[in-house]
C-alpha cells in the first residue's frame, strides 16, 4: 500500500487507485496520490506554487459513479472512491486534449509534451493548417524576459502568480474571447509600458516557455542552449534581509537564468527583480 506524505500530520484516507488499495492524508488529491504510487499523469496548468485552475482537462481520470472524468490535479481524494486512470475513455480524453492543445500551440519547448504526444499517439495534425495558430513573433521587449505567445496554451498561471496568488500588482490578464483570447498587459502595449515590475514569477510557472528568460530565449536562438551541459546551485540572495532561496543555472561558467525553489516556505518560488535579474555583476570579469 502507498500512503503519501503532506508534511503536516493529518487524517488518512483510504480508497482504491487502478484496483490498489492507497493511503493519502486528507486534503491531498488525486494527483497527490498518483504520484506517490509512482503513476505518470501528465499535467500542464497545474502548478505546485497555485491554486488548481482546471484549464487543460490533460490530467482526467475516472471516478466510479461520476458522470463525467476528473482532473486529478484539483480533486481531493475522498475515503472510499475508486479512481482509474488508465481506462480507454481517461487516455481517449486525455489524446484528444493533447491534440487541440498542439493543433494550436507550438508544444516544442513544453517539457515532456512530445513523450506524452507518442505515448497517447495523439495526431495534432488531423486539424489540419487552419487550427487555431496565432502565429505571431515572439515579443522582445526589454533585457529580461521574452513572451512568445504562440506557445501559450492559455493555463493562465502566469495570471494568478502576477495577481493575487503571489506577486499583487495585475499586470497581465486575459484580453479577447473564445479564439481570440490572449494574455496580454493593458492596451496590448510593450512590458515596459506596463505595470510589470519584472519580479519574473510569471516565467517561473509558465509551463511551455510562452514566456522565457531573454538569455534562455537567445541562446535557444543560436543553438548554444544545452540543459544537460548546465549546474544547479541553490544558494541565499544576498540583496536584503528576506533571505530568498536562488537557484543558480550555470552553463559554461556563466549564470543561464535564476529560478527559485518552490518548496521553500518563505518564498514558494517567488522573488524580486534583484534576486531573479541581478546578477550581471557577479560575471563581469572584464
Ligand atoms: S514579471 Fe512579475 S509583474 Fe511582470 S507580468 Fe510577470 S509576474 Fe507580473
Ligand atoms: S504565457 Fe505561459 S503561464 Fe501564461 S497562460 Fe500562456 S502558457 Fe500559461
Ligand atoms: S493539469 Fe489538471 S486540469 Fe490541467
Amino acid at each position: 500500500m502507498t500512503v503519501t506524505s503532506l508534511g503536516i500530520p493529518r487524517r488518512l484516507l483510504e480508497f482504491t487507485l487502478d484496483g490498489q488499495e492507497v493511503r493519502v492524508p486528507e486534503g491531498a488529491t488525486i494527483l497527490d496520490a498518483c504520484r506517490a504510487a509512482g503513476k505518470d499523469i501528465p499535467t500542464l496548468c497545474h502548478g505546485d506554487t497555485l491554486t488548481p485552475k482546471n484549464a487543460c482537462r490533460v490530467c482526467v481520470v475516472e471516478v466510479e459513479g461520476s458522470r463525467t472524468l476528473v482532473p486529478a490535479c484539483s480533486r481531493r481524494a475522498e475515503a472510499g472512491m475508486e479512481v482509474r486512470t488508465q481506462t480507454e475513455r481517461a487516455r481517449h480524453s486525455r489524446k484528444v486534449v493533447l491534440e487541440l492543445l498542439a493543433s494550436s500551440a507550438d508544444l516544442s519547448t513544453t517539457p515532456r509534451a512530445a513523450e506524452w504526444i507518442k505515448e497517447y499517439e495523439a495526431k495534432p495534425d488531423r486539424f489540419g493548417p487552419d487550427a487555431a495558430r496565432l502565429n505571431e513573433q515572439p515579443r522582445i521587449d526589454n533585457e529580461l524576459y521574452v513572451r512568445d505567445y504562440d506557445k501559450c496554451i492559455l493555463c493562465y498561471k502566469c495570471v494568478d502568480a502576477c495577481g493575487e496568488q503571489w506577486q499583487n500588482t495585475f499586470a497581465i490578464s486575459v484580453a479577447g474571447r473564445g479564439f481570440d483570447a490572449r494574455i496580454a498587459v493593458e492596451h496590448d502595449a510593450p512590458l515596459t509600458d506596463s505595470a510589470c515590475v519584472y519580479c519574473g514569477n510569471c516565467v517561473e510557472v509558465c509551463p511551455t516557455g510562452a514566456l522565457s528568460f531573454r538569455s534562455e530565449f537567445e541562446m535557444r536562438r543560436a543553438g548554444t542552449w544545452d540543459e544537460s551541459a548546465q549546474t544547479e546551485t541553490t544558494t541565499v540572495c544576498a540583496y536584503c534581509g528576506v533571505g530568498c532561496n536562488l537557484t543558480l543555472h550555470v552553463q559554461d561558467n556563466e549564470i543561464v537564468k535564476v529560478t527559485s525553489p518552490h518548496d521553500n516556505p518563505v518564498t514558494h518560488g517567488n522573488l524580486c527583480i534583484k534576486g531573479r535579474f541581478g546578477y550581471q555583476h557577479v560575471q563581469n570579469r572584464g
